[in-house]
């Protein structure tokens, strides 16, 4: 045997050739290494003005792309690069889209690639879905982390040191180093319900929704999460400015936790595309508002060291699996399947469930919290990572001491050195060193084509004529070929038995699909010069339907993009129109706790939306299955306008304002019309009272300046005019 082994070593390195590592971009990697299967994590906090905010009023003097420092394009620098260009999509949205698309469905591949390595634990051991497991599979996994979460109290009471931090200095260091996350808490649900999810799919979002609004704080700003992580952020002094700004970003700061960085990333990506990923985003938000480990534990030790822990406590509370976060986001899952279900069938509803799946192991793949260099462990503590990995190192071990006393003399290596340094049999005791041979072996092409075992010159050459033959047992081969198997990657699409089919972006229709950036022309925002009036007698008799009906349906889009930056609304007016937004959904009236599963219970919900299929179904029209069937012809021209400068809401922030407010006077006129039942009439002035008490407070911030008032202005006027042209006013 030592014979053959010499040969196969001979033979082994007379092929190989280094290379590896060093050139292969990280730059949008999971974390597999320090991650798997731990980081389960929540996030948060924010800010207030926007970068760069302008008062143009057309598309071509639209809001610049500041002049930007060039980052060196290493290491995170271009995350936080795209860190930034999420939260400022308008300005950077055609250099980044096409690559956020690609870079979601990459992250999915990659975290579902890690996840299948153990498809018995974790969301992927239910293949088949039904309620029933899934809520058993939640418990138990509840379950497991307050039984950790009882090992671990043990441990201190019998004083075992920290596990989060070494010190108060250290506690400082990770709070600050968690801001990336934190400043994004709510982010992947933002770009969900929109006007043009489809409506049949519109009370799951709104589901979805409703958690998001908790997250920033449903429009009180003091419990906006953003905005509590913000505030810790002064309490420490940690020098941070606003998220969402480019200063933010800037290497000053030291924020360099690349596993940080990365999974904002990811919470800014999974919602980006509602339409196209809107499974996905559900199972991410499932896993991101279980109850982790690491966030128990941050609150106790934050608290032995005297920090502020309020913002942790808080998560633990309202992200409960009885009346909170965790059950909410479980139920618009099943919510989802079931609606699937009924329209595509036990197929349809088994593929929506891989898609959740998707989505919960990319959140459960990415660890969000930093690492204190005290506590930081080391990558190969958690060696071997799987069973196969296991075996094979269980046979290189054993052959290490034969193969090292046959002395061969090649130089050729694998990876970082040759085979038979690799195996010199006190350095091969060691798990890095172990660790690393296996990273190295598994790269060295052809020898491993990673996933197919049968191409793979390593297994050939183990096989009957092969040079190698005879060195490993047969059942020694067959552990082999099972590990370069398990390497192979599960690709998304396949694994969710999907093509894709995704439209260029010049074909996207804004009618329907989300996010669509179009070009906006000056002739488009003219507004004839109607005074702003805070008061206006709209008669609703006559209404020109053909006309109305877009206005209607498309209105509430106006200022939907908000709260896809969760940094906006941590102020006063981006709270306000977090209350605006809820009163336009349907969502009931804000109180001083949290709603939690009553909103998901709740089956009363009355939204424009719903107003408006109720004036179609009136006027005997035929009920439209989303609004771009809403709008097919009738004269949509302003709603695609509207549509249009939504998409943007840091370059026509005030003049959206003012467009709404427009609006809001029209749905104080519908609400005494008789176009619509007396019940219908009620909630419709209680949305048109809260969208008036929400707007008055953005007037109020904006009033004192003259450009941002202009603007306002010439969006009131725009929008009643449109307004004014299918229904009469009273001056
Ligand atoms: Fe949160
Ligand atoms: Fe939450």
């Amino acid at each position: 045997m030592a014979l053959l082994f010499q040969l196969a070593c001979v033979c082994l390195l007379a092929v190989l050739s280094v290379r590896l590592y060093g050139a292969i971009s990280k730059f949008f990697s999971v974390d597999v290494s320090g991650g798997r299967g731990r980081g389960r994590g929540k996030d948060i906090e924010a800010s207030e003005p926007s970068p760069v905010r302008s008062t143009v009023r057309d598309e071509k003097p639209a809001i610049q792309a500041p002049e930007r420092k060039q980052n060196r394009g290493d290491g995170i620098d271009p995350i936080k690069d795209l860190y930034f260009k999420l939260q400022n999509l308008e300005i950077y949205s055609e250099e980044v889209l096409p690559q956020a698309r690609e870079l979601l469905i990459s992250l999915f591949s990659e975290s579902l690639t890690d996840a299948m390595q153990r498809p018995e634990s974790g969301i992927l051991s239910i293949e088949e879905y039904t309620r029933e497991k899934l809520t058993k599979f939640l418990q138990e996994e509840n379950d497991k982390t307050t039984s950790q979460w009882e090992e671990y109290l043990a441990r201190r009471a019998s004083g075992s040191p920290r596990e989060m931090f070494g010190d108060r200095q250290e506690a400082m260091w990770w709070l600050k180093q968690a801001a990336p996350v934190k400043y994004v808490d709510g982010a992947w649900l933002g770009h969900i319900n929109k006007v043009t999810t489809p409506f049949s799919l519109r009370r799951i979002t709104k589901d979805a929704w409703q958690v998001m609004s908790e997250e920033l704080g449903d429009g009180d700003l003091e419990k906006n999460h953003v905005h509590v992580y913000r505030s810790l952020m002064q309490e420490i002094d940690s020098g941070l400015p606003e998220g969402h700004t480019e200063d933010f970003i800037h290497p000053r700061h030291e924020l360099d936790e690349e596993r940080v960085w990365k999974a904002a990333i990811a919470q800014l990506l999974v919602s980006l595309f509602p339409h196209d990923f809107l499974p996905e985003s559900l199972g991410f938000n499932m896993a991101y508002e279980g109850l982790p480990l690491h966030l128990m534990k941050t609150v106790k030790e934050l608290q032995e060291l005297k920090l502020n822990n309020y913002y942790f406590v808080l998560h633990i509370s309202i992200d409960n699996s009885d009346s909170g976060h965790s059950a909410m986001a479980m139920e618009a899952v099943i919510e989802y399947i079931e609606q699937v279900r009924k329209e595509r069938g036990d197929a349809g509803a088994e593929q929506a469930w891989k898609r959740v799946q998707a989505g919960f192991v990319l959140a459960e793949g990415l660890p969000t919290t930093p690492e204190c260099a005290s506590l930081k462990k080391s990558p190969a503590a958690s060696f071997p990572r799987n069973e196969h990995e296991a075996e094979v190192i269980r046979i290189f071990s054993a052959k290490a001491p034969v193969a090292h006393k046959i002395h061969c003399s090649s130089k050729l290596k694998i990876g970082r050195r040759t085979l038979v340094q690799w195996l010199e049999p006190v350095a091969f005791s060691s798990k890095q060193w172990q660790m690393d041979f296996l990273d190295d072996l598994s790269n060295r092409k052809p020898w491993i084509i990673k996933g197919d075992s049968s191409k793979s010159k390593l297994i050939q050459e183990l096989g009957w004529e092969g040079a190698m033959f005879g060195s490993f047992t047969q059942s020694e081969v067959e552990v082999v070929k099972r590990w370069i198997d398990s390497l192979g990657q599960t690709d998304y699409w396949s694994f969710v038995s999907r093509t894709e089919t995704q439209p260029t972006l010049a074909k996207k229709d804004i009618r329907i699909d989300y996010p669509v950036f179009n070009t906006v022309s000056l002739q488009q925002l003219q507004a004839p010069s109607l005074p702003f009036q805070k008061h206006a007698h709209i008669i609703t008799e006559n209404v020109n339907m053909n006309k109305f009906i877009p206005l209607w349906f498309t209105s509430p889009c106006l200022l939907e993009g908000f709260v896809s930056i969760p940094a906006m609304t941590a102020n006063e007016t981006g709270s306000a129109i977090v209350r605006l937004l809820r009163a336009q959904s349907g969502f009931e009236i804000e109180g001083p706790g949290v709603a939690g599963m009553d909103e998901i219970r709740r089956t009363d919900v009355v939204g424009l939306v719903e107003l408006g299929l109720e004036l179609m179904s009136t006027g005997n029209l035929p009920r439209p299955a989303n609004l771009k069937e809403t709008l097919e012809n009738r004269d949509d021209a302003f709603a695609i306008t509207m549509l249009s400068i939504s998409m943007k809401p840091l370059q026509y922030e005030n003049m959206l304002l003012g467009l709404t407010w427009a609006f809001t006077q029209l749905h104080e006129a519908m609400a005494s019309s008789e176009l619509l039942s007396s019940a219908s009439r009620n909630i419709l002035q209680q949305i048109a009272r809260r969208e008036r008490c929400a707007l008055d407070v953005c007037l109020n911030a904006l009033q004192n300046n003259e450009a941002a008032y202009s603007d306002f202005c010439q969006g009131y006027a725009l929008g009643k005019s449109q307004i004014d042209s299918c229904c009469q006013t009273i001056a």
